[in-house]
């Protein structure tokens, strides 16, 4: 859907993207992760021509963007901005119309899909009068995806989408957006600097360090193929928790003992994670999970850490 290939983009001395090429597939989510100032954002604009690389080409659907009209580019782009970016003087519903009006929509499909969004985001109707200053943080995070959204584009691009916000907001919406039925028909490419996000978000992520690729897979050949140093190192910090949450009872199955005595059963596409929280907040001393093929285990807190050592030790991912 998305190809990159070979892009750079110079500013003076600095260079802030260099040789750069990746893919996305349709309705695929990519996340371009890493630390401020190593050309995420420079990359994400260079996908809607708000900058124009230095070298390389990008092409959207076989069509090579600088052969295309940058209007007629852009309508078929959403775009979050870093810091949510909303038009001050703006109502919410002004804000979120911008793009429709543009279009030159009718007034009644145009109050229709703004209030159709804003029940999705889970924003009050009461909000469309208001302007973004009345609204909290996290509110203005969803009238800026709203906003994106309105066009229903194929191809969503977001600059830390959830970057303004706190800790806790951050992960309640980030929940709400990964359930999102009207994202998961889209191709997105995502910027953040958090790995977490990276990981809860990203089908694929794709590191990177000065302008440049480190590496680029999903998070489990990030977590346990990392290509060089700084790869392996910018994990390090969170590694373990990353590990529980990327790996499912289905990649530790084999490690697990053969223990069975028909309970309620789980989905073995658990991640390791949820399944230790499970045992934890239940007072279940184990857990049933039975995968594709149908085959049960019963499995304890104790069998869970010893799968994954045994997974994590038989060297399959060195
Ligand atoms: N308009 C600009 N003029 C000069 N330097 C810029 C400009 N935009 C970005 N840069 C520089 O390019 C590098 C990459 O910036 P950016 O893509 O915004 O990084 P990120 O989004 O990863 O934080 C940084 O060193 C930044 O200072
Ligand atoms: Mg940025």
């Amino acid at each position: 859907m998305i190809e990159v290939k070979g892009v750079s983009k110079e500013y003076g001395e600095t260079i802030a993207v260099n040789q750069v090429s990746f893919d996305v597939k349709e309705k695929e989510n990519l996340v371009l992760l890493g630390t401020s100032g190593c050309g995420k954002t420079t990359t994400l604009k260079m996908i809607n021509r708000l900058i124009n690389p230095d070298e390389g080409e990008i092409i959207i659907n076989g069509q090579s963007i600088i052969s295309q009209n940058t209007e007629t580019l852009r309508k078929g782009i959403g775009y979050v901005m870093q810091n949510i970016g909303l038009f001050p003087h703006y109502t919410i519903e002004e804000n979120i119309a911008v793009v429709p009006k543009l279009l030159k929509w009718d007034k009644k499909k145009i109050q229709d899909r703004v209030h159709e969004l804003i029940k999705k985001l889970h924003l009050p109707a009461s909000s469309l009068k208001l302007f973004p200053n009345e609204l909290s943080g996290g509110q203005q995070q969803r009238v800026g995806l709203a906003r994106a959204l309105v066009a229903d584009p194929a191809v969503l691009l977001m600059d830390e989408p959830f970057g303004a916000l706190d800790n806790v907001t951050r992960t309640s919406i980030r929940k709400e957006f990964n359930d999102l039925e009207e994202l998961k028909r889209k191709t997105i490419v995502m910027v953040t600097h958090d790995v977490e996000e990276a990981f809860e978000l990203g089908d694929r992520i794709c590191l990177m360090d000065k302008g440049e690729i480190m590496q680029i897979g999903t998070p489990k050949e990030l977590l346990f193929y990392p290509v060089n140093d700084f790869a392996r190192k910018f994990l390090d910090g969170q590694r373990l928790a990353l590990e529980f949450k990327v790996l499912t009872i289905n990649d530790i199955w084999e490690n697990l003992p053969n223990a069975t005595n028909k309970t309620k059963e789980f989905s073995a596409d658990m991640s390791v994670w949820d399944a230790m929280e499970k045992l934890r907040s239940t007072h279940f001393a184990d857990l049933a999970f039975i995968n594709n093929n149908k085959d049960c285990k019963n499995v304890t807190f104790d069998d869970l850490i010893k799968a994954f050592n045994q997974y994590k030790n038989l060297g399959k991912h060195e």
